[in-house]
């Protein structure tokens, strides 16, 4: 359980917000799978949620399977970002995030996004602006990095200050702006920020780690050496939907139980699809399934022809057919046995080879 707020999360593993990614069919996947405790939109425009712009409008598309959900909003102008959470608020969302580490061009050269760790004060009255104007509906919350430029760490200086202006949980990438995505995720910088802001909410704000955790064993990690309260999970779950409820399972047992089956793996793999067909449309739902097969692919085992099937996919009613013929095949070589956590955890532990 963790509390943000006036809001109780069954667990503390959030699934990120993820541009391009974690729509409403991948989210209902991956909640199908159990344990996200919250899962996030991507990064909304205000400007496209005021003037209900179709692609903003399917970006904060939800329904009630879909929650606790957090609507995450990029902007520094006040009015905009207010009217803007005022919206969210009655379209679904649980509570408000501001993106306050993206650090693509797009985003940063409005001033928005990590830029934002370079304009304290204005940030500061962003959030304050946001708790005055939804704060008694829903908490608002806020997601960064470490700092901006390379080696800086000004998130614990920050954090200390949104909480005073009423931030309820603050999530920490442990990488800088500068980095990109680059290097690794700086346990050390995480547990600066995770003291910063248990201090300054007097144990009651969590703080969430982030960066790099690939397997439940890296979500274990992360949690013993930073003391964080919770951790928010990005790419390994776009492959692997499922590690919410494989973490939860090493953090409540101490061991990872009952791993997915094959045919288990492909059943969610399946409702991603079939969610994408219903709430969309067959040509993304081909183009989202072709991009995403790659990911997934990796917790299959050997699956060469299962990927080149699904890439050159064209009519959406073979979709079924081509994982019933790949789990047939598998088990006719039988080779129904998944990769487990503890082989990708190998795996990932390989040189790459150069
Ligand atoms: C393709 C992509 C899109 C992302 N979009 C967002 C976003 O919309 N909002 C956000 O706060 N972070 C976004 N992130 C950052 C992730 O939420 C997360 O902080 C980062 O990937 C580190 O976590 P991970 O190592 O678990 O992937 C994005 C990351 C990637 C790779």
């Amino acid at each position: 359980m963790l509390r943000i707020g006036n809001t109780i999360l069954k667990n503390n593993l959030l699934l990120a917000p993820v541009a391009g990614h974690c729509d409403l069919p991948f989210r209902l996947a991956a909640r199908s799978c159990g344990s996200v405790g919250l899962a996030f939109t991507d990064l909304l425009c205000p400007h496209g949620i005021l003037k209900q712009n179709s692609q903003t409008q399917w970006l904060m598309a939800t329904n009630p399977d879909d929650h606790p959900l957090g609507m995450q909003l990029y902007g520094q102008d006040l009015d905009l970002m207010a009217d803007a959470a005022r919206w969210a608020v009655d379209h679904g969302a649980t509570l408000i995030d501001i993106n306050m580490g993206c650090p693509v061009d797009k985003v940063t050269k409005t001033f928005a996004g990590a830029m934002m760790l370079c304009t304290p004060d204005h940030t500061l009255q962003v959030a304050e602006r946001l708790v005055n104007t939804v704060g008694h509906q829903v908490p608002v919350t806020a997601k960064t990095r470490l700092g901006y430029h390379a080696g800086e760490c000004t998130a614990p200086d920050l954090a200390r200050r949104l909480i005073h202006v009423g931030i309820q949980c603050l999530t920490i990438h442990g990488r800088t702006a500068a980095q990109r995505f680059k290097g690794h995720a700086d346990l050390t910088g995480i547990a600066r920020v995770v003291d910063a802001v248990h201090a300054a909410g007097n144990n009651q704000i969590p703080c969430i780690g982030n960066g790099d955790i690939r397997t439940p064993f890296d979500a274990q990690q992360m949690i013993a050496a930073t003391n964080c309260d919770g951790v928010m999970i990005a790419r390994a779950a776009l492959a692997a939907p499922w590690i919410f409820r494989d973490t939860q399972s090493l953090l409540t047992t101490g061991s990872i139980q009952n791993e997915l089956t094959l045919r288990q793996r492909l059943d969610v793999i399946r409702r991603h699809f079939h969610h994408m067909l219903d709430l969309r449309d067959p040509r993304r739902a081909l183009a989202r399934i072709r991009q995403c097969i790659s990911g997934y692919g990796k917790h299959l085992g050997a699956c060469k022809t299962l990927k080149q099937a699904i890439r050159t996919l064209e009519d959406p009613t073979q979709f079924d057919p081509i994982l019933d013929a790949f789990l047939d095949f598998k088990a006719q070589a039988a080779d129904h046995v998944p990769v487990t956590w503890a082989d990708r955890r190998r795996a990932l532990a390989q040189p790459v080879a150069a």
